[in-house]
């Protein structure tokens, strides 16, 4: 599927608008095309309680598995995924994510999801390298 890089932005400059980011004054917002074809928002959500705050990102990756997917699927249902992904600060440019928000990006779109950067989309996988991941988890873990 190719990606209407243009309107993902213009998707994450409208969520960007709706930020709750009244202690940093940096308002994020992110939107993701699934698989399927949809674009689902995500912005970031600050609290007075700062440690509590959600990036962009994590509201976006949490909308994704709350639509769940686009027509009802086998059970247990696999969930959606991520193919594409644009962050942006409220300036309209391109802000890449977080070290935290790139872990939760994996688990929803995969090593080869495109980020855009500054200079175009990027590969995840070479914004978190060598990540940790479910096949980590499942050859690591100790048997109960
Ligand atoms: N922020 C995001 O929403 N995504 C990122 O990837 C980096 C940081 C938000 C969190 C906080 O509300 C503000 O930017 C300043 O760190």
């Amino acid at each position: 599927m190719s990606t209407d890089w243009p309107a993902l932005r213009a998707a994450a400059i409208a969520a960007a608008g709706r930020a709750y980011a009244p202690y940093s004054g940096l308002r994020v917002g992110a939107a993701g095309l699934t698989d399927d074809g949809r674009i689902i928002v995500g912005s970031n959500v600050e609290n007075a309680s700062f440690g509590l705050t959600l990036c962009a990102e994590c509201s976006l990756v949490s909308a994704l598995h709350g639509a769940g997917p686009a027509a009802p699927g086998p059970d247990p249902v696999p969930g959606p995924s991520l193919v594409a992904v644009a962050v942006v600060a409220g300036d309209g440019q391109p802000l890449l994510p977080c070290g935290r928000c790139r872990q939760l990006l994996l688990e929803a779109g995969g090593a080869g999801l495109l980020v855009e950067g500054p200079d175009g989309p990027v590969e995840l996988n070479l914004l978190l390298p060598a990540a940790f991941t479910t096949t980590d988890l499942a050859e690591r873990r100790e048997p109960r």
